[in-house]
């Protein structure tokens, strides 16, 4: 039995930074005496670190995840009127870093297991003004990139992926964000890896696509002073890369334990046939940004589980299509089926590598009541 009158926050931040407070404060500290505040070694140093994390060669480091994806857009060489497939349902930064870059958003239906874009769907929505496709590991499950690069090479189109949610995760052992021209990351701070403020990063293998995005995050110039192009503002600043290499180095352990959070909700709530359970694909490691439930009664399930004292949270209410800023497309809610049900039943739980097995319980406990009552 779950004690009663337990607070299960949706992510501990602060006990994250409990655990590491020596090595933070220090770390924080030491940017401050040194007031390297802009670029410099630790920038340096987290880049290198991270593309080797991430099985990539090279890394570029941003100030978010939503110029990651613009950065890598505008490297390509995304032109007026080209279109970019990403997923209804998603983030809006996936596809309003299209519209950034000058592109065309073409909105593209999910799987209704993994929730990542629909390698049959996306054929459908391919025409010969598309030049790329945005496929997102949507709460840190891969999207079926074999499947993906084989449309995308047939087509000659390019893959980024937008791996915001999905640090580690692999398919048959191969990581995610190896499979494009680039990947995108954000640091933001409750993802997996998360910074304390605004971060990001861009990785690829290809030497020429990371200079023209560190030049174009850069102003334009690699060199100070030297502009070959214009280009933007986007920098990883001294502290957040001194933040990040001090994580950086725990987040392998980190998505153990998320692993091993799932797991242990899965076989806690296999009996409830009321509420829809995250698939995983076979042969794939998800690494649970967020676990994911769905049920009919979602508004109803997130007062009961508030009364409890659970956070929960919804991811996201609606799919892109259904967005104010979309409605000039004229899509039907019903366009995209699967990410349309999604947006109506998805209700994440807490999920944090910092979540103990008491508050874990407490969340089964609380979804078990609400099946019963
Ligand atoms: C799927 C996805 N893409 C992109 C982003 C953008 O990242 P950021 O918030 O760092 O700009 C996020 C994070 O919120 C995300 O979840």
């Amino acid at each position: 039995m779950a004690p009663s009158g337990m607070n299960v926050p949706f992510a501990d931040l602060h006990q994250q930074y409990l655990n590491l407070r020596p090595e933070l404060d220090a770390a924080i500290a030491s940017v401050i005496a040194e007031s390297a505040f802009i670029r410099g070694p630790r920038v340096e140093a987290f880049e290198q670190a991270f593309a080797a994390a991430m099985d990539a060669r090279h890394c570029v480091s941003c100030a978010n995840g939503t110029d990651a994806i613009y950065i890598a857009l505008v490297a390509l060489g995304l032109k007026p009127g080209d279109e970019v497939i990403v997923p209804a349902m998603t983030w809006i930064s996936t596809s309003e870093a299209v519209t950034q870059a000058g592109g065309k958003v073409v909105f593209c239906d999910i799987d209704s297991i993994t929730y990542t874009l629909s390698p049959a769907k996306i054929a459908e929505v391919i025409t010969d003004r598309t030049v790329g496709i945005i496929p997102v590991h949507l709460y840190g499950h891969p999207a079926d990139m074999p499947e993906i690069i084989d449309l995308a090479d047939k087509h000659g189109l390019w893959v980024v992926e937008d791996c915001a949610q999905a640090h580690l995760a692999e398919i048959s052992g191969r990581k995610v964000g190896t499979f494009g021209a680039a990947a995108t990351f954000s640091f933001y701070p409750g993802k997996n890896l998360g910074a304390m403020g605004d971060a990001g990063a861009v990785t690829t293998a290809d030497a020429g696509m990371a200079r023209r995005m560190a030049m174009f995050a850069r102003h334009g110039g690699i060199r100070k002073g030297d502009h070959e192009i214009e280009g933007i503002n986007s920098r990883l600043d001294g502290l957040q890369a001194a933040i990040l290499n001090v994580k950086l180095p725990h987040l392998a352990d980190w998505t153990a334990r998320r692993q091993e959070v799932a797991e242990t909700y899965t076989r806690g709530l296999s009996d409830l046939t009321w509420l829809d359970l995250p698939g995983v694909a076979e042969g794939v490691s998800h690494v649970w940004h967020l676990y994911v439930v769905g049920c009919d009664r979602r508004d109803d399930l997130i007062a009961h589980l508030k009364g409890a004292g659970i956070q929960t949270s919804v991811n996201y209410p609606r799919a892109l299509h259904q967005l104010p800023c979309y409605a000039h497309m004229g899509h039907a809610p019903n366009a995209f089926p699967e990410a349309q049900k999604l947006a109506t039943r998805n209700l994440a739980i807490p999920m944090s590598a910092e979540i103990s097995n008491m508050q874990i319980a407490a969340v089964i406990d609380g979804l078990q009541r609400f099946g019963a009552q």
